[in-house]
């Protein structure tokens, strides 16, 4: 989704607000634009497509100036354009607005405005804020921006400048990520921490309808009542280097190889840190059964853990996509525990799935990445995944560390605390695994000509079939289904062919024979088997194995999944693609 960032300091804002928006494409975008506040006012560039091609504008035409604010757009309303980017100035140029979220009401105001003769001239929700603040400023940008903001409906965070305030930028937010940076050379805001990490790693998390006043020396906080607020300065323990790619070719690869090292951290989490508090003071007596919801890959690891909790707790879990959830009027109430999980913590239907289940009296634990975002901070409960930034827009380390406080909340649940000596080898099996990445890589290259590629499995091999699926289509736009093996034959097998593949997960040692004769029977229609499995099984010409090492098949997912990620990062990396960026995709789905 839409990326800001705002500078106000001692140095070129130009160059700083470039990088902090490369550092926040992982978000997604269309467009970029920025504008500074120049000798004569606003100096604005903005342009359709990549960074690098504003860049290009901003060397033929450069701009220049102090501060500035910055913005990556991913198009909801008018088609990507240099028109419709950011920054949107209102009709007599006083007021510079960079907008993420949704304006629900933008018609409307649209509509009000143009009555008194205002002329608009992008498509967009956006422009209505600007053209809104011009319309109410009455020389006191703070009072503008509270009258602005109370009449929007929808979701935002807001940068704003002023002709008439060379030294402020205003930010407010409601419903989206909004930080604020201090450090010695200047001030920033930002949609999150990677892009201001270079500068400072000092920040305030903005809550809801809070403001924030930012001139090079100094920040100050009010509500809506324009009074004063005093809040937290958090320190990002985050290293620099942990937002950059260190050598791999993207931050896909980079983010799959950290693995074992975030896991280890993750559970150490568990053993040591603040995770072992939150969860211990759980009790799961409390509760009559336990709805996972979440969204996208965290959906996916909702999955596993419902084949985890059932079978260790022996305990109804439900999972739900959080999309689906939040207007099915879901039957939980104060017996239920909902688990939100979300590597950003800002997905707007994991968010309003958690008000949801909230106004129902359920209690909600989340399963969160970035600390300090709205599901970290509005659940009853919250334990944070280690995994660090996640930059590639497909997620797998950030997954791979929801698995592992989800298997640890079963664990605890169940009181089959064995098997934290279980989990902890988990690393060090990821470790072998990377051993054969030269022949994944090879298998890899061979795919790239496939239309279609079938994901299968049984049981909790299903579950991370639907993962290994969704990996795929993501990053090499080719079309990929999971199924469980059992489904086969009614339906999907109509689909099999001469040389369709059939990528089979079978780690559950009890169901080995079935999901074998599942592979024999495409086998025999033509298709060709890649099998993923820690059991011993002949290789064919048409049935290639990926052998596993042993783990209790309710980790094996851990494993078969860092095949199934790097199977999809070499197709795509083989077909040449934007691998960390894949068309028509954000990183953090911020808008319904
Ligand atoms: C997007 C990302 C996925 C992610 C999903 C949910 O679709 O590309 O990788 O799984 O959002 O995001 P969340 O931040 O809530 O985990």
């Amino acid at each position: 989704m839409c990326g800001i960032i705002g500078y106000a300091g001692d140095e070129c804002a130009v160059p700083i607000i470039v990088d902090g928006l490369k550092r926040l494409e992982y978000r997604g975008y269309d467009s970029a634009g920025i504008a500074v506040f120049g000798k004569d006012g606003f100096e604005v560039a903005k342009q359709k497509g990549r960074l690098s091609a504003l860049e290009k504008k901003l060397e033929s035409t450069p701009i220049s100036g102090f501060m500035g604010i910055g913005h990556t757009r991913w198009a909801t309303h008018g088609e990507p354009s240099d028109i419709n980017s950011h920054p949107h100035l209102g009709s007599t140029s006083k007021i510079a607005v960079v907008h993420n979220g949704i304006i629900e009401n933008y018609k409307h105001l649209k509509e009000r405005l143009e009555q008194r003769g205002i002329k608009f001239v992008s498509q967009t929700d956006s422009e209505v804020v600007a053209q809104l603040a011009e319309r109410y400023y009455d020389g006191d940008l703070l009072n503008t921006v509270i009258k602005t903001t109370n009449a929007l409906e929808g979701s935002y965070a807001l940068g704003i400048m002023c002709l008439d305030d060379p030294d402020t930028i205003i930010a407010v937010k409601k419903d989206n990520p909004l930080i604020v940076g201090v450090s010695e050379a200047g001030n920033f805001i930002a949609s999150d921490v990677p892009a201001i990490l270079e500068h400072t790693n000092k920040v305030y998390y903005m809550d809801d309808k809070e403001i924030a006043v930012i001139t090079k020396n100094s920040v100050q906080f009010y509500n809506m009542d324009k009074e004063p607020i005093t809040k937290q300065l958090e320190t990002i323990t985050w290293s620099v280097d942990s937002a950059e790619k260190g050598g791999y070719p993207h931050f896909m690869l980079k983010e799959i190889m950290e693995q074992p090292k975030v896991m280890r951290d993750t559970i150490q989490t568990i053993i040591a840190g603040e995770n072992k508090k939150v969860i211990d003071a759980i009790n799961i007596k409390d509760f009559d059964k336990i709805v996972v919801t979440a969204c996208g890959s965290a959906y996916n690891a909702g999955v596993v853990s419902k084949y985890v909790f059932e079978r260790l707790c022996r305990f109804s879990c439900e999972v739900e996509l959080a999309s689906e959830f939040r207007y099915k009027d879901a039957i939980v109430d104060k017996r239920t525990l909902v688990i939100l999980v979300s590597q950003s913590g800002e997905t707007a239907d994991t968010i309003a799935a958690m008000r949801e289940a909230k106004n129902k009296g359920a209690t909600t634990l989340s399963i969160v990445n970035v600390i300090g975002s709205t599901i970290a901070k509005e659940t009853d409960h919250t334990i944070y995944t280690a995994a660090g930034p996640e930059i590639a827009v497909a997620t797998t380390k950030a997954f791979s560390t929801q698995l592992v406080l989800l298997y640890t909340l079963a664990i605890k649940f169940s009181g089959s605390e064995s098997l934290m000596d279980e989990l902890k080898t988990i690393p060090d099996k990821i470790q072998e695994i990377f051993e054969h990445v030269d022949y994944i890589q090879k298998y890899a290259a061979a795919c790239i000509g496939y239309k279609s590629i079938f994901f299968i499995g049984r049981n909790i091999d299903y579950a991370i079939a639907l993962e290994g699926s969704l990996k795929l289509k993501e990053i090499s736009y080719i079309h990929s289904e999971a199924y469980a093996g059992g489904e086969l034959k009614h339906g999907t097998i109509s689909l099999v062919e001469e040389n369709t593949l059939v990528v089979t997960i079978a780690c559950c040692e009890r169901l080995h024979g079935k999901i074998l004769s599942n592979a024999e029977q495409v086998i025999s229609r033509g298709a060709k088997v890649l099998f993923v499995s820690n059991c011993k099984t002949e290789e064919t010409d048409k049935l290639s194995l990926i052998k596993l090492p042993q783990i209790n098949e309710l980790f094996s997912p851990s494993l078969s999944v860092i095949v199934l990620q790097l199977f999809s990062y070499y197709v795509a990396a083989n077909k040449g693609l934007d691998i960390d960026k894949p068309r028509n995709l954000a990183k953090s789905v911020t808008v319904e």
